[in-house]
């Protein structure tokens, strides 16, 4: 009970004893708690401010650590030369009296007076600073089954039932009742939680912003919605602060559908998909007639988007899943949806006449869980409510938002068609429900899953290329105040030994059910030492930027070529747990990349590989059944040699 207490000191005594109990459960669990209903009807102020003020601040790890792991991991990715190179310019870096030294007492008197070190860094230098254009290249998609409706009356119903689902969750973060989420039985930072509604990403010349209006005086009433390329605003609460209902929400959405019948209108959303500077030139180009300016701004400040998609052409069965993804990330190109968005809009659910189904978020503000989490409250929320008559009440016609489009706008828009259309003819996806099994499996034969899945990824890769790249996977920072993520290297001696001995046909299976077993456990240890703050890679940065900041040139140690190397991702890998049966997707980071993340569900697991066509090297499909086999192969192991195993 006592540690329940340290982490609300705040709350009201008056607090019923069985919601007070409803709390004290979810903690001991110690399980991450989705779907929970709130633990308090009404507003609790101040619960929010309490819970992230109980949380530690984010370490910064020892110097030496830092650069003995970081050796270790050059080592199954760089060449002996290099490393022994690199080997030199550590130990002049770390010796005592040297320039790591001084950067680290830098970077420890920064974290001493901030609340956290990294977190403004890392927002700019992964998102703000960052040039290349948010679609394929930062902005992550969901994926959903495909739901049972081929016409624009099934659209929107649900997009109707969907809109009431998301007011309902943001119920819980306006009331500051949803639950605290655990992992490893710690409270995680609920931080972000607060930063997806009624925010977007704003392009600038050097540097992006993000505006968030969700705690202003003024904080919006009303989404976006999008359809045939026409945005409208749709209030969303009634004078007395109640939401609109499915119904009347339905009634709204079918005024707009049919205002928008058109489909000759200038696609201004695509703008939004290009490199930044560019976007930034257009953007103040755009905003120079006050109508439009009035438009752009309605859009930021919504509470989120819904796009209303045209359908798509048809796939078979196999391909769909793998063809939504691509509609969620791009939208198809400048001929089909990818017009039907506002890119730099944090959430913007996509509904397809089709019956496509999933959204893009835009990733400065927030990781996949907190967005996933809301998915899963959703769809919940669809399952359990039905769309009930709602007395008739009068509801003003939405209003849509006017552009006008100057011969300077208009190229802008030519431009920025012809750039999205080139990202759509390079982005390659393969999207895999592996129905073999989940979860289950790893955990049967007492191991990790997310480490089982990483190895067999491993496997996969190094069977294509006789080699093991630089990998990527995110660790969740957010056991601290305002943490976001870390990288866990999966590529590591442990598992490129088991990946070469898992073909050698001179090694017994005894051998690499060791060697397996190895590198799984490996992955799962340098897990635990990032979700606690003590990775290598938001350190090396942070050491970098201090330098920077210091006004001192850029270390050697940065500057060689295992750097380069190690900060190049072949792999760049997620895992995105939810309960609903989905798939988060997200391009490659390197032009020879793959981008990978997976949903691990207890019995199954979907995968999405996304890699570049223009990359004669790299093929989506191949690697996602290479996958495929690799687990396969891993599970059969395991079942084939039992007995040295205990
Ligand atoms: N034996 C049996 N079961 C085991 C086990 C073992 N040796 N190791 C783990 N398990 C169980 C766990 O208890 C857990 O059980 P549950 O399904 O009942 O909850 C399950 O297996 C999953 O554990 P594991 O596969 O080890 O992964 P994890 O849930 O700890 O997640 C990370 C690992 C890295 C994904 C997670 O720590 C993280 O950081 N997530 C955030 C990633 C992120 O932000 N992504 C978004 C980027 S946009």
């Amino acid at each position: 009970m006592s540690v329940f207490v340290t982490f609300w000191p705040v709350w009201p005594s008056t607090l019923p004893v069985l919601e007070y109990y409803g709390v004290f459960q979810v903690k001991q669990s110690k399980k991450p708690c989705y779907l929970v209903r709130p633990i308090w009807p009404t507003k609790v102020s101040g619960r929010y401010l309490a819970h992230q003020q109980g949380l530690p601040k984010l370490p910064v790890p020892p110097l030496k650590q830092t650069f003995e792991h970081y050796l270790t991991v050059l080592e199954p990715i760089v060449s002996e030369q290099e490393l022994l190179h690199t080997r030199k310019l550590v130990a002049e870096f770390v010796s005592p009296g040297g320039v790591g030294e001084r950067l680290q007492k830098g970077l420890e008197q920064r974290a001493r007076k901030m609340e956290n070190w990294l977190a403004d860094w890392w927002l700019h230098t992964a998102y703000l600073d960052y040039r290349m254009p948010v679609v394929v290249h930062s902005s992550p998609g969901v994926v959903l089954p495909r739901m049972d409706f081929n016409d624009g009356q099934g659209q929107m119903r649900f997009a109707a039932k969907l809109i009431a689902g998301v007011l309902d969750f943001k119920t819980m973060i306006d009331n500051e009742t949803l639950p605290v989420e655990y992992l490893g039985g710690s409270p995680l930072c609920m931080n972000q939680y607060y930063q997806i509604l009624s925010s977007c990403r704003i392009p600038g010349l050097k540097k992006d912003s993000v505006v968030n209006y969700a705690r202003s005086k003024r904080a919006p009433t009303f989404i976006t919605v999008v359809h045939n390329y026409q945005f409208f605003v749709l209030d969303v609460y009634n004078s007395d602060g109640t939401p609109l209902t499915a119904d009347q929400l339905y009634m709204q959405l079918e005024k707009m559908w049919n205002s928008s019948l058109q489909t000759n209108k200038e696609p201004v959303g695509i703008l939004t998909s290009q490199h930044r500077n560019t976007w930034a030139k257009a953007y103040s180009n755009l905003l120079k007639d006050k109508t439009n300016k009035e438009s752009v701004h309605a859009i930021q400040k919504s509470i989120f988007t819904v796009c209303l998609d045209a359908p798509m052409p048809r796939v078979s069965d196999e391909m769909y899943r793998s063809r939504a993804a691509l509609q969620m990330l791009h939208g198809g190109g400048s001929r089909r949806n990818s017009g039907n968005r506002w890119f730099d809009k944090t959430l913007q659910f996509i509904i397809g006449e089709d019956g496509s189904c999933g959204l893009i978020y835009e990733h400065a503000p927030a990781e996949g869980p907190p967005i996933v989490s809301l998915v899963d409250h959703v769809v919940e929320y669809m399952r359990k409510t039905d769309m009930v008559r709602s007395p008739m009440v009068p509801l003003s016609m939405p209003r849509k938002l006017r552009f006008n489009i100057t011969p300077e706008i208009k190229a802008d828009i030519e431009k920025a068609k012809q750039n999205m259309n080139i990202m759509v003819q390079d982005l390659d996806m393969k999207v895999l429900v592996f129905p073999h099994f989940g979860k289950n499996i790893p955990k049967s034969h007492k191991m990790s899953p997310d480490a089982f899945i990483q190895v067999a990824l491993q496997l996969a890769y190094f069977r294509m290329y006789r080699r093991c790249c630089s990998t990527y996977e995110s660790a969740s920072l957010r056991m601290f105040r305002l943490g976001r993520t870390d990288t866990i290297r999966s590529a590591s001696i442990d598992s490129l030994d088991f990946a070469r001995a898992m073909d050698d046909s001179a090694k017994l299976n005894t051998e690499k059910v060791a060697l397996m077993e190895k590198a799984v456990k490996a992955h799962r240890t340098y897990t635990d030492m990032a979700i606690r703050g003590q990775a290598i890679d938001r350190h090396l940065l942070g050491l970098r930027l201090q330098a920077h900041d210091d006004l001192i040139s850029i270390p050697k140690v940065f500057m060689d070529t295992s750097y380069a190397v190690a900060m190049h991702y072949n792999l760049s890998t997620s895992q995105v747990p939810a309960k609903t049966d989905c798939v988060m997707c997200f391009g490659p980071v390197v032009p020879d990349g793959y981008g990978v993340c997976y949903n691990p569900m207890e019995d199954h697991i979907n995968f999405s590989v996304s890699a570049f066509n223009s990359c004669a090297e790299t093929n989506a499909t191949e690697l996602a059944h290479g996958l495929e086999g690799a687990l396969l192969d891993m599970k059969v192991l395991l079942e084939q040699t039992p007995k040295a195993r205990l």
